[in-house]
């Protein structure tokens, strides 16, 4: 019969045991940086995969990527559009307005998958995870480290190396406009010049021409305005004092010509980049977004918030070390076995920090010791025949080749296992 395979892009996550395989890392990253996000206070919420296609239209906006060419939408049974998120920021904000939660301040946290239908690469998935922070309900200035510094935090506990924290302003809603005419006046001359989509973007979102791809548009705009010349003190202070504050612990740059490529984003933005990841080098990107809670319905809400795509930032980190202690519980007797599965269960129960491995089959003594050191064991549990019939096991260290094995009562191993 002919195999069914996975969809294009889209991963099977499994932890086979080798440190090395991104699988692995994955899980890892995920694990850490929820226990970040909880040492930052922040709640966690969990949305649907599934939402209703103008959530995204609306919040996204219609020209962006996500919505043009990427989201994955179909009719349900009864002809409704129905969409598969392809981020987590619209669907937080739609609960939080439909739990009647937009009138004061949240900081939440969720991770999970998204789907976007873009052309599968390296770093580029159809379904990839991502784990992402909203900030509501506080006006620019301390969420804007807060964010930074868990930006940071993250960074450190991982200890990347060639990451940079590229930062920017999009001006107030004055300053943005005034930046947006100058654009447009500035390229006007140069239309013919600009392939299809940048002359889309020119008429209906001028300021995500400075996010173009294309290499004659960026030569273009070398000698384009700049935002800089047209934001506010305050914006560029907020920058100036961000860099400083943080450059110590991580590489901040003020980058004016940094466009998130979704329309929502209004004030402070900022992307993190490593030199290791080649043409998809950004791993977590996010910004300020006052305007989206009204727009969708709310009440104001002004925001910020960010996400972490946990396949590329994985890609990033060394082998995966493994910190708890490995047991292998290795039973050599035929009949007497259902006895050994009480001691095994008793011992997960006095320590749920050690893992205890068990060999479900009767392989012999050797293959399960063999097993054992495939395995990254510590210890070796021995049980026999013999060792059940006096109520005791061998304890048999495998990682120091100069402590012997030894026979302990059953209290004694019980004690053993506690204290690792
Ligand atoms: P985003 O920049 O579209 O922002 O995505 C955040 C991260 O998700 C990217 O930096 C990237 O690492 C990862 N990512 C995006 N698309 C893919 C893909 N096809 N395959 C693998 N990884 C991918 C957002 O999604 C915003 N919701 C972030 C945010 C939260 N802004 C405010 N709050």
């Amino acid at each position: 019969m002919d195999k069914i395979h996975s969809l294009t892009g889209m991963l099977d996550l499994y932890d086979d045991g080798d440190s090395n395989n991104l699988s692995v890392k994955i899980f890892e990253v995920e694990e850490r940086i929820k226990k970040i996000f909880i040492n930052y206070k922040l709640s966690e919420i969990r949305t649907p995969a599934l939402e209703d296609t103008n959530l995204f239209k609306r919040a996204t906006g219609d020209t962006s990527d996500i919505v043009n060419k990427e989201i994955y939408s179909f009719n349900d049974r009864n002809e409704k559009s129905i969409a598969l998120r392809p981020e987590g920021t619209a669907s937080v904000i739609r609960a939080i307005i439909e739990k009647k939660l937009d009138q004061s301040p949240h900081k939440i946290w969720y991770m999970g998958p998204m789907w976007r239908y873009e052309r599968p690469q390296k770093g580029r998935y159809r379904q990839f995870y991502q784990a992402g922070v909203e900030i509501l309900g506080y006006e620019e200035g301390p969420p804007e480290f807060e964010m930074i510094s868990l930006v940071c935090s993250i960074i450190d506990e991982f200890m990347l190396e060639g990451c940079c924290i590229k930062i920017n302003h999009l001006g107030n809603k004055i300053s943005k406009q005034a930046f947006c005419d100058a654009l447009v006046k500035f390229l006007e001359p140069f239309k013919d010049d600009l392939d299809s989509k940048d002359c889309e973007r020119l008429l209906k979102n001028p300021l995500r021409i400075l996010d173009s791809k294309n290499e004659h548009t960026q030569s273009i705009l070398e000698k384009a305005p700049s935002i800089k010349d047209f934001l506010e003190p305050e914006s560029i202070e907020l920058l100036e004092r961000i860099k400083e504050q943080f450059s110590d612990i991580c590489s901040i740059e003020i980058d004016y010509s940094l466009v998130r490529g979704l329309d929502y984003y209004s004030g402070f933005v900022f992307e993190a980049i490593s030199s290791n990841l080649g043409a998809q080098d950004s791993f977590l990107g996010g910004g300020r977004y006052d305007n989206l809670c009204s727009k969708l319905g709310g009440k104001d809400l002004p925001s910020i918030g960010m996400a972490i795509g946990i396949e590329r930032f994985a890609s990033l980190i060394e082998e995966v070390t493994v910190k708890n202690k490995i047991i292998s519980f290795v039973t050599v007797t035929s009949n007497l076995e259902p006895k050994t599965y009480k001691i095994a269960h008793q011992l997960r129960t006095i320590n749920r920090d050690v893992v205890l491995d068990t060999h479900l089959d009767s392989a012999s003594l050797k293959a399960k010791l063999r097993r054992a050191n495939k395995n990254n064991a510590d210890y070796a549990i021995i049980i026999g025949e013999e060792e059940l019939s006096s109520n005791t096991a061998i304890i048999k260290p495998l990682k120091d080749e100069l402590k012997d094995q030894q026979t302990v009562s059953i209290d004694e191993l019980l004690s053993f296992y506690k204290a690792i």
